[in-house]
């Protein structure tokens, strides 16, 4: 019954979360193999803008991104996904050299092993060697002593931190690097809700199958008994925190329980578990957020419309 990802980290952030007021869940239950082929449904969806705005600035600058990184670069990706994107960071690595290595990091086994083999086909000359681990678990056992390393992290992953969170996280990406290695991340920014909703509450409702996935895996992996049809998928958007918030709301007074945590829980009519947090980036705030993390800011592109933003930042 239990999945194989049910470390005991994870249990005690269930259970904790599950009892907390209001409740919550962690973010890493999102990404199991469905969880992993709805996010990639999401990306395809016209109101979900972050994909393609920051395909499109990686399209207009990898070469200029990767001359700004140094020669002989290796290319290390957290939470890398499809690894889709990068395909264009890729292109313009073998563009200026013979061959070239790509580390995909991410929990999803699924994910890395379809990113695996589209790589492949597209770049016969690419070395890849995909690590199934958490992000820094990933970066601890890279081996030193390679060339210089370029850490990419897309999406705007780390805006699923809040501030002091990705400050600390960033802070722990850089400690496992060698002093003139680089990171290029990318950051969502703040912008009108009435564009921010739609992309985490689309007309299909990918989104809200996603969300809901989180209580499909609890009954699938640790006999949760979830009636999905009992809750309702919430996106919000805190103009306070600058963030957009998936919540999970019950439509009924409902009793679960989490037979692999031997836990049960009372929920009331309209009571929600709070999913995930998108923060989006206000003007200088993720430049504070690197330069915190000790991250040196070299160069930023953005798009026209100034909603997404790529930075190269060096260690
Ligand atoms: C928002 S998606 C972004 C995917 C891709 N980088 C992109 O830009 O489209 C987040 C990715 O990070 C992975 N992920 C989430 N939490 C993780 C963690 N703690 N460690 C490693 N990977 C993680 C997920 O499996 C997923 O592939």
């Amino acid at each position: 019954m239990p999945g194989p990802q049910m470390t005991s980290n994870l249990m005690d952030e269930v259970r904790t979360g599950l009892l907390a007021n209001p409740r919550r869940l962690p973010p890493a239950l999102f990404y199991d193999a469905e969880g992993s082929a709805l996010f990639e449904r999401i990306t395809e969806l016209p109101e979900y803008y972050p994909t393609r705005t920051e395909r499109d600035i990686l399209e207009r600058h990898a070469a200029d991104m990767l001359q700004e990184a140094g020669t002989d670069l290796e290319l290390v990706e957290l939470g890398s996904g499809s690894s889709t994107k990068t395909h264009l960071l890729i292109h313009a690595l073998l563009s200026r050299q013979p061959d070239g290595s790509y580390v995909p990091i991410d929990v999803s086994a699924t994910a890395l092993k379809h990113a695996k083999s589209a790589l492949l086909e597209a770049f016969p000359r690419l070395e890849v060697r995909p690590i199934h681990a958490d992000y820094l678990g990933g970066l601890a056992s890279l081996n030193h002593g390679h060339a210089r390393r370029l850490v990419i992290f897309l999406g705007s992953t780390i805006g699923n931190f809040d501030p002091a969170q990705a400050t600390s996280f960033l802070r722990s990406v850089r400690a496992a690097l060698q002093p003139g290695d680089a990171l290029l991340i990318g950051m969502d920014l703040a912008k009108a809700p009435t564009i921010l909703i739609p992309a985490y509450d689309d007309a299909l409702g990918v989104t809200a199958l996603f969300n809901l996935n989180v209580l499909a895996r609890l009954n699938r992996d640790w006999g949760a008994d979830f009636q999905l049809e009992g809750f309702h998928h919430v996106a919000l958007w805190n103009a306070v925190e600058s963030r957009m918030e998936m919540h999970l709301e019950s439509q009924a007074r409902q009793f679960v329980r989490v037979a692999a945590l031997d836990l049960e829980i009372a929920l009331s009519v309209g009571e929600r578990i709070h999913t995930e947090n998108s923060y989006k980036f206000r003007p200088g705030v993720g430049e504070a957020i690197l330069h915190d993390a000790g991250w040196l800011l070299e160069r930023t592109w953005t798009d026209e419309q100034k909603w997404f933003a790529v930075h190269l930042a060096r260690c």
